[in-house]
């Protein structure tokens, strides 16, 4: 876990703009690495003093070197070190004893490599820490501030001045993305190889981007989040002001253990990603394209009122494509108003369509998609616009560009996009939109996916402010609840019995079903007779899991009778199934009349914590899949009426074809409170109920099935 993340606030001025760089390791040999960073730093116009350090030279590329930190002529406020990994820990020494505040270490032979280097690691940070810098690294390209101007990589290539930050935790996708960036004109502002991420991680870099006052938009690539608290504790502040896009690759098994449970088995790690950028207000790319569709749209286009999205074509076939293409981004096709229909229809030929998606027809030149562009883009209920073109002979794609360019500026606070499909036909008037600020795509899904962008940031800013009070609930036993948990540690337990699951769920007020632990008949029939018939029978016994495997679950018993007979039948068959299980009894419940089935559960993410699940329950629910989650760490109020809502399952609770609504306010305190317990008691791993039987409004729920595992 990264110190600067712990520590909050990093200031990292220092190392996008320094008053003075020293590059230890520079070197006159050009193909070096050394040598690389010193050249990029001179090349990059960068004003700041610049130190080669060198044990042998004198001057390197014109510059004066120095043996050492120590005859500098000035402090440094950033050293680049691109020395052998033996020759690193005398270096960092050396910085720490001259002042040095900030350090990018381009060095591998780290944890990359294995149990040596991540010792090698280890070593590197404590003697960071130590003397209280930042590093950047190690096993980095380096970094590049397009504004300072620095370019402290050995990448080759200085990018465009921008408005785009882009953090990268692979040096490969770093150097390919700066160089493709040249090729089609895009800038960036500041470009970070996050390399080990040993001390700084993405969360500082982010946190530097959106203060810098010239990054409009961040980007990052990265494989892990080091420090899911510091993220979600940074990033969620940050993401409803700037959009932060990020590409998490590498679908990491780390997070998905093997899991007992539905909730665990439902809720992989990528789905712990998934929900903690939500969360923060994320926007997550599934492609290196979308990233950069994103970034290119957000530097580029106002922020839309809304999901509407109104089309215009001169071709059917790609703007059905679009159309499907809006629906499976989650936005709306736009309903023109009568009079823009009206209009069109009296302006456009015949044959046109007027209504959304307009389509102008194959022979429509530059004045007729000038008119049904203006008509859509001035009507109220658009909230931005896709300009589509497929090439037929007749058309000059050309001054199509420049109509859409000149009549977008009537609209300047409605996204635009366009998509004009084709090939060396459409290259210049592509051209002559990007230049103009009108992000230009050759095919209409990328066009759909940067405005969808536009609109899901839109629509995460616009949010009423979120009551981010974590929930607490009063009426709550702590105390029974944590002698519950004690009680099962001192037993060498991880998994909890069904009374003790029970009795957990009854100290902080959930409803759960009538149930006793009975060690022989006789007690069995005095709970049937105190809960009143009919009743259930379950085996409980520590090593017996699936207790339904060999019979050792009776529903439904009416009378005395079958209850003296079921007890007895269900422990002759727990021996004859696993003669050394220990048995404990017999859980007597009483029959519930049946409500939604319904399941809530929490399982454990290594990078963001527990992870709370809503959804459809009983036995269908890793088929069917009808679930939400969220963090329990960051659940309000109004996160789990929105877990709730956007489920199936929320259908049926408001009732369907005709049924009664169901209590939705007990569902949502459950929720609620399986999110407070779990917060409180971290030591529970996993957490099912189900189903959770819910009643109709007035009614409230009742937890039939609980299961409880504890951390090993
Ligand atoms: N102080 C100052 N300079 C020193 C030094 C010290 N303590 N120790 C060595 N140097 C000098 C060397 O004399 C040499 O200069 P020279 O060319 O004038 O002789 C220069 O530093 C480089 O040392 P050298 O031994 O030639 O190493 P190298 O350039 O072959 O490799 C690294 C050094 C850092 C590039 C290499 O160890 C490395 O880690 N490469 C991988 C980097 C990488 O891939 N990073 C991740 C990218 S995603």
């Amino acid at each position: 876990m990264a110190q600067a993340s712990q520590s909050g606030s990093v200031d990292l001025r220092g190392m996008f703009a320094p008053q003075a760089v020293a590059v230890v390791g520079a070197s006159r040999s050009p193909g070096k690495i050394g040598y690389s960073i010193l050249k990029n730093i001179i090349d990059s116009g960068y004003r700041g003093a610049v130190y080669p350090i060198n044990p042998r030279e004198e001057e390197i590329l014109g510059r004066r070197a120095f043996p050492s930190l120590a005859s500098c002529p000035g402090p440094v406020d950033l050293a680049v070190v691109a020395v052998p990994t033996a020759a690193v820990p005398a270096v960092i020494d050396d910085c720490g004893v001259h002042g040095v505040r900030h350090l990018v270490v381009i060095t591998a032979g780290y944890k990359e490599v294995g149990k040596e280097g991540l010792a090698r690691e280890k070593d590197l940070l404590a003697m960071v820490r130590r003397y209280g810098m930042k590093m950047l690294g190690p096993n980095c390209l380096g970094l590049i501030d397009t504004h300072t101007p620095l370019n402290a990589s050995f990448a080759a290539g200085f990018p465009l001045k921008g408005e785009i930050a882009f953090l990268s935790q692979s040096g490969a996708v770093f150097a390919a993305i700066l160089d493709w960036s040249l090729s089609v004109g895009l800038g960036f502002s500041k470009f970070v190889s996050l390399g080990n991420k040993a001390e700084l991680t993405e969360v500082d870099f982010i946190r530097e981007a959106a203060a810098d006052g010239y990054s409009k938009v961040i980007l990052c690539y990265v494989e892990d989040v080091v420090d899911g608290q510091a993220f979600m504790n940074t990033v969620a502040g940050i993401g409803s002001k700037t959009p932060i896009v990020i590409l998490k690759a590498g679908a990491s098994q780390a997070g998905a253990r093997a899991a007992s449970s539905h909730t665990g088995a439902l809720a992989g790690s990528d789905v712990a990603y998934d929900v903690a950028f939500r969360q923060a207000g994320v926007l997550r790319a599934r492609t290196m394209e979308e990233l950069f569709d994103l970034a290119i749209a957000f530097t580029t286009q106002p922020l839309p009122a809304g999901d509407r999205v109104a089309i215009v074509t001169n071709s059917g076939g790609p703007g059905i494509i679009a159309t499907d293409a809006v629906e499976a981004r989650g936005m709306k096709m736009a309903e023109l108003a009568r009079e823009t229909v009206e209009r069109l229809r009296q302006g456009l030929p015949p044959t046109a369509s007027f209504y959304n998606p307009v389509d102008v027809i194959g022979d429509a030149d530059d004045r007729r998609y000038d008119f049904a562009f203006s008509q859509v883009l001035a009507d109220p209920g658009v909230d931005s616009v896709l300009c589509m073109l497929t090439r037929p002979a007749v058309i000059d794609p050309l001054l199509v560009a420049r109509a859409i360019i000149v009549r977008r500026r009537e609209h300047p606070a409605k996204p635009v996009v366009a998509a004009f499909l084709g090939g060396d036909t459409v290259t210049a008037a592509t051209r002559e939109l990007i230049a103009a600020g009108i992000p230009c795509f050759n095919f209409p899904e990328r066009a759909v996916t940067a405005l969808s962008g536009l609109a899901r940031f839109q629509a995460f800013n616009g949010r009423a402010p979120r009551t981010a009070k974590p929930i607490t609930i009063e009426d709550v036993d702590r105390e029974r609840a944590g002698a519950i948990l004690r009680r099962v540690r001192e037993d060498r337990r991880t998994v909890l019995l069904s009374d003790e699951s029970a009795e957990l769920m009854q100290t902080y007020g959930i409803p759960v079903v009538p149930s006793g632990l009975a060690a022989g008949s006789e007690q069995a029939l005095a709970f049937a007779e105190q809960f009143g018939y009919p009743v259930a029978l379950k085996i409980v016994s520590p090593q017996i899991l699936h207790k339904t495997d060999f019979g050792g679950v009776r529903l439904n018993l009416k009378t005395p009778s079958e209850v003296t007979d079921a007890f007895f039948d269900i422990i002759d068959s727990a021996r004859r199934y696993q003669p050394r299980a220990a048995i404990h009894g017999v859980e007597v419940q009483k029959m519930m009349r049946p409500g939604i089935e319904l399941i809530v559960g929490v399982s454990k993410d290594v990078h963001f914590g527990s992870l709370l699940m809503f959804g459809l329950g009983g036995i269908y629910v890793n088929l069917l899949k009808d679930v939400s989650f969220r963090l329990a760490s960051r659940a309000t109020w109004e996160e789990i009426e929105a877990m709730v809502s956007e489920t199936k399952a929320y259908a049926l609770l408001r009732g369907y074809r005709g049924k009664p609504p169901a209590d939705v306010d007990a569902v949502i305190d459950v929720l609620g409170r399986v999110a407070a317990l779990v917060q409180e008691f971290p030591s529970i791993a996993e957490l099912d109920i189900n189903p959770l039987f819910a009643y109709e409004r007035g009614e409230g729920v009742c937890a039939l099935d609980v299961k409880v595992t504890l951390n090993d």
